[in-house]
């Protein structure tokens, strides 16, 4: 009553009327307001929008009030300000902000309340930042354990990248701020990624890739799309007909607006027929140089005006994506409703915190060396720490992900705090500036001097906590780049391996968003993986490793014993990163786990595994249908001496049919709440009917076999704890 009141007054007072200016009521129905709006742009005023007026906006109508769109990168907090027109920093003093741990670590949680969490905060800091569109998060499959952009993703499951993605993005949304989901689609790797053409079956396409897109557009409502710059069917994706308006558009019934991933249009004809909404970061003919780079000669600026003017694409195409646009500014900038947010609260830092504490992954923890509690280590013990991640900076580096921010905690920095005086380090390895495009060249005198420091210290040492893993080195964990190899970097192997044979009291901590080679794997006696853990690395590892938290999480990914037991590498350079620009997913869907279980390839360390200070007991699982629903029943109770959380998981297994199925396939999981020892939860996991369906490319539609099918509820998928039938029917 009150609101309708002072935005009528308001009204009157600018000479303005609600029910003249409906695209300027925030009460009138959305889709009222867009066509209010259109019904009073001029042709260029509609062309402008939908391209960028610089490096992350783009423009609203200021004559009618209308605001422009404010973006930045994403996913892992907001970037750094740049300038206008380059890509070179603005130099704020204002823009440092809270890093959150990498996507990678969210979905390592197995927990849909701290992706909500995730979503809120940071949200809050976009907004707080006067931005309107995140870019991220990142849905992309992690094909490859050499994907140098796996870290922004979130696994190798389209499952659980669709169910960690939709809470995040409902919750940004809910602040009004509008996530922008990347990268659509098939930008599985980063060799080539401005050109490669993506061979895939159609089933691939559907079950594996396209997944967890479908289900952030069915269930959150995802405001707006990044499309990939690489091909699929010879057809780059931000302007992919078939992709962007057949399936994406039409067949989803999706509302927003596609924007381009910043200069991944090509074409004008392609750009305006083919699904694309908003034009970024595009560098026109002979206009590279920034000081006369014109927007307005972008493929949707003024060639596309051309060809509406001389009627050779209808207006009713400009009107389509100039809707979209609107929409997307009236549910995030024009929306009364968006929140005023606020920027390194203390409350980031906790949610900051918490994500790292649960996502991090304890792996092996022999004869209990872990936790380092103060009964087993006294005053008098020497903890040496050795390796550059203790103490670098990794939320730097990575590329568009990259963050400035306000305070980091280093994982050398709290171990100090925590244990005083029992701390030395020594670096061990380095591995140069972290650099776009660039790596350092490194001089092997100081790397040896480095590793016979570390080793020297060694024999003093009653524990040894190695911290490296991978960087967001060029070509380590950083865009435009993959790995070059499946081991870790800068002669880390050889020194965890001599410092092992040194002292065998050895706990190896590692940083980076992709598995890797554990030759060592034998000869320590930990390992801890963490991810990339934002500002608060140190506070999160620090709790984990002295068992104020225990640690509850599990492998998104499979780590293989070896780089050629992934599924694609038998097929050579074709399946992997391609020849001449073709590359072609030959393992079909046999991605990640659907591979290692279904041709018995023995993992490292399966997918969804990861240990705890405590013990679980599953009990029998049961299943019944309630409606359309499979609901999966299962008590896990805390049998050891520490609290702790469990995440259970449940896979499916089909009847048998003549497509080939995986064996098993993830159709469902839920966390426990702290479970005190002693204690006990029932889990109630619900698995929707159609989530057993599989796509028919015969009829080129989903498809369900009916009959008995199988779910395996376990602590990973190789480790089930008990097995349940249901007749589906
Ligand atoms: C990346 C996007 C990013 C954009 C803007 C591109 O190179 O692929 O993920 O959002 O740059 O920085």
């Amino acid at each position: 009553m009150k609101k309708t009141f002072i935005l009528a007054t308001l009204l009157a007072f600018t000479g303005l009327t609600a029910s003249a200016q409906t695209y300027l009521n925030p009460n009138a129905p959305i889709e009222e307001r867009i066509k209010d709006a259109l019904s009073r742009m001029t042709t260029h005023e509609k062309i402008k929008m939908l391209h960028a007026q610089s490096k992350f906006t783009s423009a609203g109508v200021p004559r009618l009030g209308i605001r422009q769109l404010n973006m930045d990168d994403g996913p892992h907090g907001v970037r750094e300000e740049l300038e206008w027109n380059t890509w070179n920093p603005a130099r704020w003093t204002n823009d440092s902000i809270v890093a959150f741990p990498s996507l990678t670590c969210l979905a390592s949680t197995w927990n849909r309340d701290l992706s909500d969490a995730y979503g809120n905060a940071v949200s809050e800091e976009f907004a707080f930042r006067g931005k309107d569109i995140m870019l991220g998060p990142g849905v992309n499959i992690q094909r490859t354990p050499l994907n140098g952009r796996a870290f922004e993703y979130m696994g190798e499951d389209p499952y659980l990248a669709g169910e960690m993605a939709v809470p995040y993005i409902k919750a940004a949304q809910a602040n009004g701020v509008a996530c922008c989901l990347k990268h659509f689609v098939l930008n599985d790797q980063e060799i080539d990624r401005f050109g490669v053409n993506v061979n895939v079956s159609e089933r691939a396409m559907r079950e594996i890739y396209l997944r967890p897109f479908q289900k952030a557009v069915d269930q959150a409502h995802v405001y707006t799309i990044m499309g990939s710059y690489n091909m699929w069917k010879n057809v780059h994706c931000c302007h992919n007909d078939e992709l962007l308006n057949g399936i994406l558009k039409k067949e989803w019934n999706w509302d927003g607006a596609l924007i381009s991933d910043w200069g991944g249009t090509t074409n004008t004809m392609e750009a305006a027929l083919g699904g694309l909404d908003i034009e970024m970061g595009t560098y026109t003919d002979g206009k590279t140089k920034e000081s006369n780079f014109g927007y307005d000669d972008y493929y949707l600026g003024n060639p596309f005006e051309k060809l509406i003017k001389e009627g050779k694409i209808p207006m009713s195409v400009l009107d389509e994506k100039v809707s979209r646009v609107l929409r997307v500014i009236f549910r995030t900038a024009m929306n009364p409703n968006k929140v005023i947010g606020n920027q390194c609260s203390e409350t980031h830092y906790d949610v900051c915190r918490q994500i790292g504490e649960e996502g991090i992954v304890l792996l092996k923890n022999d004869k209990n060396i872990l936790p380092l509690n103060p009964s087993k280590y006294k005053k008098y013990s020497q903890i040496l720490v050795v390796g550059e991640n203790a103490t670098r900076s990794l939320t730097q580096g990575g590329g568009s992900s990259e963050l400035k921010t306000l305070r980091d905690i280093s994982p050398l920095e709290e171990l100090q705090r925590q244990y005083e005086q029992m701390i030395m380090y020594a670096q061990g390895y380095y591995s140069g500036r972290a650099m776009y495009d660039h790596v350092d060249r490194l001089n092997p005198q100081k790397q040896d001097s480095l590793k016979a420091e570390a080793l020297e210290m060694a024999k003093g040492a009653d524990l040894i906590i190695f911290i490296g893993g991978l960087n967001k080195n060029t070509r380590q964990d950083c865009e435009n780049g993959d790995r070059e190899g499946y081991d870790l970097p800068y002669g880390q192997n050889e020194l965890i391996s001599e410092l092992a044979k040194i002292q065998k009291n050895i706990v190896v901590v590692t940083f980076g968003g992709n598995p890797y080679n554990m030759p060592w794997l034998k000869e320590v006696a930990g390992v801890v993986h963490c991810w990339y853990l934002g500002s608060e690395a140190g506070k999160a590892l620090v709790n984990v490793l002295n068992g104020t938290v225990s640690p509850s999480g599990k492998l998104p990914v499979t780590f293989a014993q070896k780089y050629e037991d992934y599924p694609y590498v038998q097929y050579g350079q074709e399946a992997y990163p391609g020849v001449n620009k073709q590359v072609y997913y030959k393992e079909d869907i046999f991605v990640g786990y659907r591979h290692f279980t279904t041709n018995n390839v023995k993992p490292l360390f399966p997918f969804g595994f990861g240990l705890s200070y405590t013990t679980f007991a599953y009990g029998k699982p049961t299943a019944t249908m309630e409606g359309n629903n499979i609901v999966v029943k299962t008590t896990i109770t805390n049998t050891g001496k520490v609290a702790g959380k469990e995440v259970a998981q449940v896979y499916s297994s089909a009847p048998q049919s003549d497509l080939p199925r995986p064996s098993k396939e993830l159709k469902g999981f839920a966390k426990t709440k702290l479970l005190e020892p002693g204690e006990s939860e029932t889990l109630r996991i619900t698995i929707p009917k159609n989530e057993l369906n599989y796509y028919d490319e015969t009829t080129h539609g989903w498809a369900l076999t009916t009959g008995t099918y199988t779910f395996h509820v376990g602590a990973n998928v190789d480790d089930i704890k008990g097995k349940v039938e249901v007749e589906v029917k």
